[in-house]
């Protein structure tokens, strides 16, 4: 492995360590992440020793004068060029069931590898000069990678009860990676689960969010649903799960549903919360459920419900109570109207319409329509993506011709006011509002003096005269 330890840092330390005599090692997602090809900058450095006083000696060699120590941790941290660099002292570390702190000692490198989380992550690389680059894997890590498997180096209960976040990191390493969990690992997660409710919140959605960042989330959120662990961090989801039948009509089992709708977003769309609206556009869907003689399953305004269910679930996760949120409610409550428009004639009204309701959001919206295709019918979904272009082509045509995309009224409320010499009233609301509807539906323009015009004639039609004239 001597060739990939080229990052000129690893020479630095090399020379402090063999100075000092010291064993040291560079170990965990990084070891693992070069052997799968995977870049990394972030670099775990193990002294047999103090990581506090290696830390200093190597910033001081590689001239690098800050470096961030965390004592009751026993680490330190400094960037030298583009990496990360944290030191460690190895460390022999058991945790008493009763409190959540460690009890933490010196130990030797086999224990450290030993408390570590999965197999894959207790690889280790010498940097002494005498046997740089060798590789130690006590646990068959290397067996692991080449097997694709995720297994926790000691008995899992153990590992898993040691860090409860352990077992989202399992599941979130099997989703990145396209890795198994073994039957025990995953057994005991299993066992364990309860024990998540120790961990925060914070942590837990910084796993949950690094799955909906891979590559196919699905994997995940399957091994959530498996293991028990997903009834307790994300309950609303797990209801979606299921089909009915009544009088031979069924529905979609909406949980697996939105998994596909979510893996088909992915090709398309990097960005978390596009991805969350995923994940949650039809989360209103069990409270909204009803069967109807005749017409068979409904979900009525399961758009409107989920995105007023939306705040409650950002703030308990602890999601961002921002923007962010703004956006995925605004995705989740718009999520039909592109589908709407395909299925009918594509008037120019309801394309402004569109605009004017998802704003700069639109090109995000027609990706989450797209993606929430999931029928098997090839001949439907081919169909379906036909309307979604000519829906696309008329987006820009209209966008070009009208510029609705950020619709601000020509005629403000106080040139209302003005012109009809008017105090505050709902009159003024409901004139602004009929220019409104009269330029999205194409009735007039989107130009002042047409507005000018057709505000006279509704106040005319309200019985108001203008006292001013036209400014
Ligand atoms: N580790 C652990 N238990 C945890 C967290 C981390 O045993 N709950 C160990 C693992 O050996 C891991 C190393 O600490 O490889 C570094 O952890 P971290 O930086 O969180 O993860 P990486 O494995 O580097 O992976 P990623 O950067 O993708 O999170």
């Amino acid at each position: 492995m001597k060739k990939h330890l080229q990052h000129p840092i690893f020479s630095i330390i090399s020379k402090i360590v063999t100075q000092e005599n010291l064993e040291c090692y560079v170990i965990g997602g990084f070891v693992r992440d070069l052997f799968l090809q995977r870049g990394s900058k972030d670099i775990d450095v193990v002294v047999i020793g103090s990581g506090i006083d290696l830390a200093q000696k190597v910033a001081k060699e590689a001239g690098v004068s800050k470096v961030s120590i965390f004592k009751n941790f026993g680490t330190a941290m400094l960037k030298y060029k583009d990496v990360e660099v944290e030191f460690v002292g190895a460390r022999k570390e058991s945790y008493n069931r009763n409190s959540r702190n460690p009890i933490v000692e010196d130990g030797t490198l086999d224990d450290d590898q030993k408390r570590r989380d999965f197999t894959i992550n207790a690889l280790a690389l010498s940097l002494h000069q005498d046997n740089f680059g060798q590789l130690l894997d006590p646990f068959n890590g290397i067996d692991d990678l080449q097997q694709k498997m995720i297994k926790t180096p000691m008995e899992p209960l153990i590992t898993f009860s040691d860090d409860p976040l352990r077992m989202m990191r399992a599941i979130r390493f099997a989703t990145q990676l396209n890795f198994r969990i073994s039957k025990e690992t995953l057994e005991a997660i299993h066992t364990n689960k309860d024990r998540i409710d120790i961990i925060s919140k914070e942590r837990i959605v910084e796993e949950l969010n690094k799955i909906i960042l891979s590559e196919k989330p699905s994997i995940g959120f399957k091994l959530l649903e498996e293991t028990g662990l997903l009834k307790l961090i994300f309950p609303e989801f797990v209801k979606l799960k299921g089909r009915e039948t009544r009088n031979g009509i069924g529905h979609k089992d909406n949980f697996y549903h939105t998994l596909e709708v979510l893996d088909q977003l992915c090709p398309n769309s990097d960005d978390l919360w596009l991805r969350w609206s995923a994940l949650l556009h039809d989360i209103a869907k069990p409270n909204t459920k009803k069967f109807i003689k005749g017409i068979g399953w409904t979900f009525h305004a399961h758009n409107f419900i989920g995105e007023k269910m939306i705040p409650g679930i950002f703030k308990r996760m602890k999601l961002p109570q921002n923007e962010k949120m703004k956006f995925v409610q605004k995705m989740v409550l718009l999520h039909m109207r592109p589908i709407v428009l395909a299925q009918e004639v594509v008037t120019d009204s309801a394309i402004r319409r569109l605009l004017f309701d998802a704003g700069d959001d639109v090109d995000e919206l027609m990706k989450l329509c797209e993606a929430d295709i999931t029928s098997k019918n090839e001949e439907k979904v081919q169909k379906f993506l036909n309307n979604f272009q000519l829906v696309r082509r008329k987006l820009k045509e209209v966008e070009e011709k009208d510029a609705v995309r950020n619709f601000q009224p020509p005629i403000d409320g106080q040139e209302i006011i003005d012109t009809f010499n008017l105090s505050p009233c709902r009159m003024i609301g409901d004139i602004k509002i009929a220019i409104k509807d009269a330029i999205l539906d194409g009735v007039i323009p989107n130009e002042h003096d047409a507005a000018y015009e057709f505000m006279l004639q509704k106040g005319k039609e309200l019985g108001l005269e203008p006292v001013q004239k036209k400014k």
